[in-house]
């Protein structure tokens, strides 16, 4: 890995296509250990993780904190709500606290993109970026890349339509980057006030749904980013749904072996009907299983497991 890369985990764009297969060969090896009857290694013993979420997390906390266990690294993991950030304490405050105890990696997820470049600018420890903003949620496009790669055999050629918010969805930035890089065909499609033109140049943007999932390999639905929205970007919900959520009636336009992806947190009857979402094409649920494989391998490579 690069000297930058070596030391944090901070978006998918600086990363090249080496380093992205070495960590996604690197998570096989962690899925196999998920799978054994004692899942437990002493890969990490005597290291410590800090896991600072400051915007809510399901997934992404949980799967940290079941890597960290599962490798023996020693962690804890804070809150906004419970700390002294709703005292007013600043995020580099926070951080440089937290340093002061000696961690080895701080995993942040935080509203503002950028946060995690910044604390990386800023201080001595491995930095692991859970999601900035709108900017990257790199371990999330890992754990998708991942479950492709389990789905399908390969990233290459694979005709990819991304649906939904585009434009304030750190997954899709991420993704965006990831799956072009490793030479899929990206479709991206979202009402026009939601598919930002910045990515004209990687995929083909189109706002029309039933075409842009015509003969996909892959769907990837988004959810609708409500906190993030400063205005108003739909007329409702159930209008939404109408136009851009995804039935089995509009599968059917996309290949017959046509897998169907989520992030989560789903908005069911918004951008993903259930049927879909609990549909034999749905690898949500593979996804989050492969998220904790895939967070033991970024761990294990940015504490040394690559150089050894
Ligand atoms: N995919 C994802 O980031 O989910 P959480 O917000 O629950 O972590």
């Amino acid at each position: 890995m690069t000297e930058w890369t070596k030391r944090h985990l901070l978006g998918i764009e600086p990363l090249s296509v080496d380093e992205i297969t070495l960590i996604l060969d690197t998570a096989v090896q962690m899925r196999e250990i998920m799978d054994r009857p004692i899942k437990k290694v002493p890969t990490l013993r005597g290291r410590t993780v800090v896991n600072l979420f400051m915007e809510a997390s399901t997934r992404t906390r949980a799967s940290f904190e079941m890597a960290e266990r599962i490798l023996s690294a020693d962690s804890l993991s804070i809150q906004a709500a419970g700390s002294s950030v709703s005292k007013g304490e600043s995020l580099l405050d926070t951080v440089k606290n937290l340093e002061a105890m000696t961690p080895d990696v701080i995993v942040v997820r935080h509203s503002s993109a950028g946060a995690a470049n910044f604390l990386a600018r800023t201080c001595q420890s491995r930095i692991v970026n859970a999601g900035d903003g709108a900017h990257e949620h790199p371990t999330q496009a890992l754990l998708d890349a991942f479950t492709l790669r389990q789905a399908k055999g390969r990233i290459a050629g694979l005709k990819v339509a991304i649906v939904g918010d585009v434009l304030h969805s750190r997954v899709a930035r991420s993704n965006i980057h990831l799956l072009t890089k490793m030479g899929a065909e990206v479709t991206l499609c979202a009402p026009p006030t939601l598919l930002p033109q910045q990515f004209s140049s990687l995929a083909t943007l189109n706002w029309r749904i039933d075409e842009a999932i015509e003969g996909a390999d892959v769907v990837m639905m988004l959810r609708l980013q409500q906190e993030r929205m400063t205005s108003a970007f739909i007329s409702t919900a159930r209008e939404y749904h109408a136009q851009y959520g995804l039935t089995l009636a509009r599968l059917k336009k996309a290949k017959n072996d046509v897998v169907v992806l989520h992030p989560g947190p789903m908005n069911r009857g918004v951008e993903i009907a259930s049927e879909v979402a609990d549909s034999k094409a749905s690898l949500i649920l593979d996804q989050v299983t492969n998220g904790v494989a895939v967070r033991m391998a970024v761990l294990y490579l940015l504490l040394g497991g690559g150089r050894e």
